[in-house]
């Protein structure tokens, strides 16, 4: 298949590139590169030192022998060009990386939150627009999260998707099924709950082929693919706004900071390790819906934990210390999560559960990398509120704790 990867030079976006390109398919990457100009912006970088994409694209070459052609192009902002890449390329399949993904990141001040909307909704919209003007019938693979489900404790398993309700009419009760109610708790999360109701409109409304993937945390740092040479490595986000729960815990452990949990850690979350996402969105390709079909919607998923739990077991892991922090964020200090993966599964899934060694391999690569770390970097203090600004701790690792 020839499929365009948009956003292919992020975390999720660059080893599915690669593993797709193993596969033998036809590869190009297509991205505006705002997530470097993100990291330049908060005085930040990658753990792992990743070179340009073009560099990247000539070692995979290189190494693999195949090709993997990145364009340069803003989804958001340049919408005849994407129209006119379409038409020139002709994509059997889209996989829709491209959006501002971190809440924190979205919840910093009005001007990030006007920038995530601008960018996410601009970005899908565009596409969607532009696959029905050009007429190609490409099946679009779009990266939503769990996230955009809230995560108050409702009892019952999150279906995949869609929600089988009974409504009263006066001819008596009728069965539907809706898309299950998102309840975003964050600007970004807003972005893909919109997301969503652009993919139903235009699924009804012309046809387009489309696949919703509601991703869990993901976690790790290698695949298969990106462990073949030292400048194929893939990003890895550490700081306050970008990094993300488990892996924040493996670098804090890595360089003897203390593991920053927020508020009680009774929050559950959905995970899924890296290659396990590279590999779900390789079977959700080769299972698209039918023209006409309703979107497909996956949990992209393969457990479910709860922050402290995980801070535990890095601590007992690595000997660091956990810290319980007040929380800047607005969110249930306790949930819990059940959620259903059924489909991922039944196209032959194995999942890659959390154990030490793949824990051991990010905290090795954290060590090898530590040099690189800004440590006044590390704590969250994109606050949800200006009231819940006011309690925000900007030094968890303390004065004191530093100089001893
Ligand atoms: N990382 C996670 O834990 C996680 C979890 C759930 C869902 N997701 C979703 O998966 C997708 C990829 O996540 P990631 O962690 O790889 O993010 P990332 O920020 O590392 O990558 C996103 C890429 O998209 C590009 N991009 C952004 N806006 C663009 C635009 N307007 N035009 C062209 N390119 C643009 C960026 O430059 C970047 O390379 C996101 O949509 C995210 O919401 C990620």
């Amino acid at each position: 298949m020839r499929i365009a990867v948009l956003g292919g030079d992020g975390f999720v976006g660059w080893p599915t590139s690669l593993h797709l390109s193993a596969a033998g398919h036809e590869v190009h990457i297509v991205d505006n590169l705002s997530r470097r100009w993100i990291d330049t912006e908060l005085g930040v970088q990658s753990l792992t030192p990743m070179d340009s994409i073009q560099e990247r694209c000539r070692i995979w070459k290189q190494e693999s022998g195949n090709s993997i052609q990145f364009h340069l192009l803003n989804l958001a902002r340049e919408y005849e060009r994407l129209k006119q890449w379409l038409l020139d390329h002709r994509p059997d399949a889209v996989i829709h990386f491209a959006e501002q993904r971190a809440a924190p990141y979205s919840m910093k001040t009005d001007r990030h939150k006007v920038y995530t909307v601008d960018n996410n909704v601009n970005a899908t919209h565009n596409l969607l627009a532009a696959l029905v003007e050009t007429g190609i019938d490409a099946h679009l693979v779009h990266l939503g999260t769990m996230g955009v489900y809230g995560y108050s404790s409702v009892g019952a398993p999150i279906p995949e998707g869609y929600l089988d309700v009974q409504i009263d009419t006066p001819a008596g009760p009728r069965d539907q099924q809706i898309l299950y109610p998102t309840r975003p708790g964050s600007v970004y999360h807003m972005t893909k709950s919109l997301d969503q109701i652009l993919f139903q409109f235009y699924a009804q409304n012309d046809g387009l082929r489309i696949t919703d993937l509601h991703q869990g945390i993901v976690w790790g740092t290698h695949t298969d693919q990106t462990r073949r040479h030292e400048q194929l490595i893939n990003r890895f986000d550490y700081d306050g706004d970008y990094g993300t729960v488990l892996n924040r815990f493996l670098i804090q452990a890595a360089i003897g900071y203390p593991l920053t949990v927020h508020g009680t850690g009774g929050q559950t979350r959905a995970f899924i390790h890296l290659q396990d996402s590279v590999r779900c969105i390789e079977l959700a390709l080769g299972d698209p819906p039918k023209a006409g079909e309703r979107v497909r919607i996956f949990n992209q998923m393969t457990e479910t934990h709860r922050v402290r739990d995980l801070a535990h077991l890095v601590a007992r892991m690595t000997g660091a210390q956990v810290k319980p922090l007040p929380n800047p964020r607005k969110e249930a200090d306790e949930n819990d999560l059940i959620v259903r993966n059924d489909q991922f599964l039944a196209l032959g899934l194995q999942p890659i559960t959390l154990h030490e060694g793949l824990l051991a391999e990010v905290v090795d690569v954290a060590r090898k990398y530590a040099h690189r770390i800004d440590r006044t970097r590390v704590p969250a203090v994109s606050a949800w509120t200006r009231d819940i600004a006011r309690r925000v701790d900007h030094d968890p690792e303390g004065r004191k704790l530093r100089a001893v």
